[in-house]
């Protein structure tokens, strides 16, 4: 790995190699790397600010909203609408799609974002990230919510920033995975992960067990099968997906959220969660899976849809999705 890489440094390396990939993608890519920065900031002195806690309101999915998480989309969107390159963009946090304001010029890329996942952990100082995906669109001068509804086989590119015991930024346009490093002291992320490549089964299984009664009988039989076929599992669940899925990513494994009897068609977003996930999950030959059917090819119906997501080691969630499809004996 080269020592010293910078994520700028490999971002123009990276166009240069692929002529698919324009400067417009680089440039705008720079903005959200600015944008990562800033939100690491906020979140690394998030005691000291008055910004811990909720803020009093819900959002579309009926959730408190924490203070933490409206300054991370504020950021988000006040950065990227300026550049040129976005014509819209889509939060997790929002009802509706965000026009960029009629001051700044349009782009032909949509971002969606999950600003600030695994929020109920932001109190309590554990890990919570940033999750992207950006889409091309062909006119961003009338762009609508249907142009965001594209299965996830279409995203250009797909990223997380974790703000874990260091700032890392993991992306993916379709070329192999790579891992970045902030260093604070400098400011820049460094190149830490290169091509990164997920293990073609792990030993951790990640789902969370409180929610065992509501269980179909497929995830009863497969959490049971692989506590007791012999092999080492160990439990890891942090309640941050973007943390959970990284480890995993890391170490190989398997993260689930299926459907169960409570959440039918589970919990969480296929827009600003799963999709960008699977497109990084695949690219490092892992697999993403709604229990049905691959995550990258799910057509979504509404901006903030959920779904179920069974997503890790190729191997390991071939085993749990011929276990959630198998008839109930
Ligand atoms: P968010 O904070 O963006 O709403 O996402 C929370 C998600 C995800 O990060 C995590 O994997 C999952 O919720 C945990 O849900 P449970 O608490 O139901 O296990
Ligand atoms: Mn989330
Ligand atoms: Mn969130």
């Amino acid at each position: 790995m080269p020592v010293g890489m910078t994520l700028t440094k490999f971002l123009h390396e990276e166009q240069r190699r692929h002529p698919d990939s324009s400067g417009n993608f680089t440039s705008l890519f720079s903005d959200l790397v600015t944008a990562a920065k800033i939100i690491s900031r906020e979140v690394r002195k998030a005691g000291l600010g008055g910004i811990i806690g909720a803020a009093g309101t819900k959002n579309v999915h009926g959730e408190e909203v924490q203070k933490l998480d409206e300054l991370a989309n504020e950021m988000f969107v006040r950065t990227m609408e300026h550049g040129g390159h976005l014509a819209a963009m889509a939060s997790e946090e929002m009802d509706d799609i965000i026009h960029v304001d009629g001051r700044y010029p349009k782009g032909k890329y949509v971002l969606l974002f999950d600003p600030l996942d695994g929020s109920s952990n932001i109190d309590v100082n554990i890990s919570v990230g940033t999750i992207f995906s950006i889409l091309r669109v062909a006119d961003g001068g009338n762009v609508t919510a249907k142009d965001f509804l594209k299965p996830g086989m279409e995203q250009v590119c797909a990223g997380y920033i974790l703000y874990g015991s260091s700032t890392m930024l993991v992306y993916t346009t379709g070329h192999g995975v790579h891992g970045f490093t902030l260093d604070p002291s400098v400011g820049e992320f460094f190149l830490s992960h290169m091509d990164i490549k997920i293990p073609s089964s792990g030993k951790i299984f990640s789902i969370n067990e409180g929610n065992s009664r509501h269980w179909l009988p497929g995830t009863v039989q497969y959490i049971d099968k692989i506590k007791s076929n012999g092999r080492e599992m160990t439990a890891r669940y942090v309640g941050s997906l973007v943390a959970d899925f990284h480890r995993n990513l890391l170490k190989g494994g398997i993260f689930l959220y299926p459907a169960d009897r409570k959440s039918t068609r589970g919990k969480l977003r296929l827009l600003y969660e799963a999709n960008p996930l699977a497109f990084i999950v695949e690219q490092a030959g892992g697999a993403a899976s709604t229990g049905e059917g691959r995550i990258m090819e799910v057509v979504p119906g509404e901006l903030h849809q959920r779904t179920p997501l069974i997503i890790g080691s190729r191997a390991d969630v071939e085993e749990a999705v011929s276990f959630l499809n198998a008839p109930v004996a």
